[in-house]
């Protein structure tokens, strides 16, 4: 691929979804794209380019976003923020909205790939419904723009991989084994829903309202400044005041919104407008 087809590649795959392929990134790219050039018979990126540029373009598009988002996922995968959500934010909210008389929890799992950490979200909330959270609503809703792992999300279906961090307790409650699948019990699925969305679409992230929770995790390491800023923007006007952004590990929005401040708890952090 020349530097020229990378550039045009890269910046309509940019305004599309967010996603900045660096230099750095260019093989990478180029064969991600090899394999739908293969697929659809076409020889040259310029031709490429402007297959999705054409009247099948949205179609070409879905399959594009398919093979270059990194969809890596597994249940349990950030327990100390678990841990801070069950022990102390969780409850912080449910006293605040107990105050408000509201009995609804509405909690948003951005980029979800294939539903583990919604799942992992609802098992966590699960325990709660006998105490803290008896009587009340729970809402989760699944997000991602890649509409395979959409699908497998609304399976329920996993493998070793993905279930290898769930503690003994919900496992035994919550997942049947069969042969070398792990299958959701429907009580764990009854909260969650999924939808195709894609974070950099402005028309959809201005109707994502009123969430207590927003989790948007290892995702946003792969947008620039700029498309982070977009993004987090959005999260912070579809929050509500006393709700918490949830990021990855390792990430930070330092330099990318002044708007939140942070919360720290043991063995991380969060965000609080
Ligand atoms: C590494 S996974 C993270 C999954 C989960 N949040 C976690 O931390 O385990 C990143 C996900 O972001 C999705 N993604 C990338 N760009 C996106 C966009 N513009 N809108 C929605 N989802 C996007 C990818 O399809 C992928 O499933």
């Amino acid at each position: 691929m020349s530097d020229e087809d990378f550039a045009q590649l890269r910046d309509f795959i940019y305004n599309h979804c967010g996603m900045y392929f660096h230099y750095a990134k260019k093989y990478f790219l180029e064969s991600r794209i090899g394999r739908r050039m293969d697929a659809t018979g076409i020889r040259t990126h310029m031709d490429y380019y402007r297959l999705l540029n054409s009247t099948r373009g949205a179609e070409e598009l879905k399959c594009l976003m398919d093979v270059i988002t990194t969809n890596e996922t597994f249940f349990f995968r950030n327990v100390p923020q678990l841990n801070a959500l069950e022990t102390k934010l969780l409850p912080e909210i449910v006293e605040t909205k107990n105050r408000m008389g509201v009995r609804k929890l509405r909690i948003w799992s951005a980029a979800s790939s294939s539903g583990e950490e919604a799942y992992t979200l609802s098992m966590v909330l699960l325990e709660k419904r006998a105490g803290l959270l008896k009587d009340w609503i729970i809402e989760i809703i699944g997000t991602d723009i890649n509409e395979t792992v959409i699908a497998q999300a609304k399976d329920g279906v996993y493998g070793a991989y993905s279930v290898r961090n769930i503690p003994d307790l919900y496992r035994r409650k919550y997942i049947r084994e069969e042969g070398d699948r792990f299958i959701l019990s429907p009580d764990v699925k009854r909260f969650v829903s999924f939808n195709k969305l894609n974070l950099y679409d402005e028309s959809k992230m201005i109707v994502m309202k009123s969430f207590d929770i927003i989790f948007c995790a290892n995702v946003l390491i792969y947008f620039d400044k700029t498309s982070k800023s977009r993004v987090v923007q959005h999260f912070h006007d579809n929050l509500h005041p006393y709700g918490y952004l949830f990021v990855g590990q390792s990430e930070s929005l330092h330099g990318v919104n002044g708007k939140f401040r942070t919360v720290h708890f043991p063995g991380g952090f969060t965000y609080k407008k």
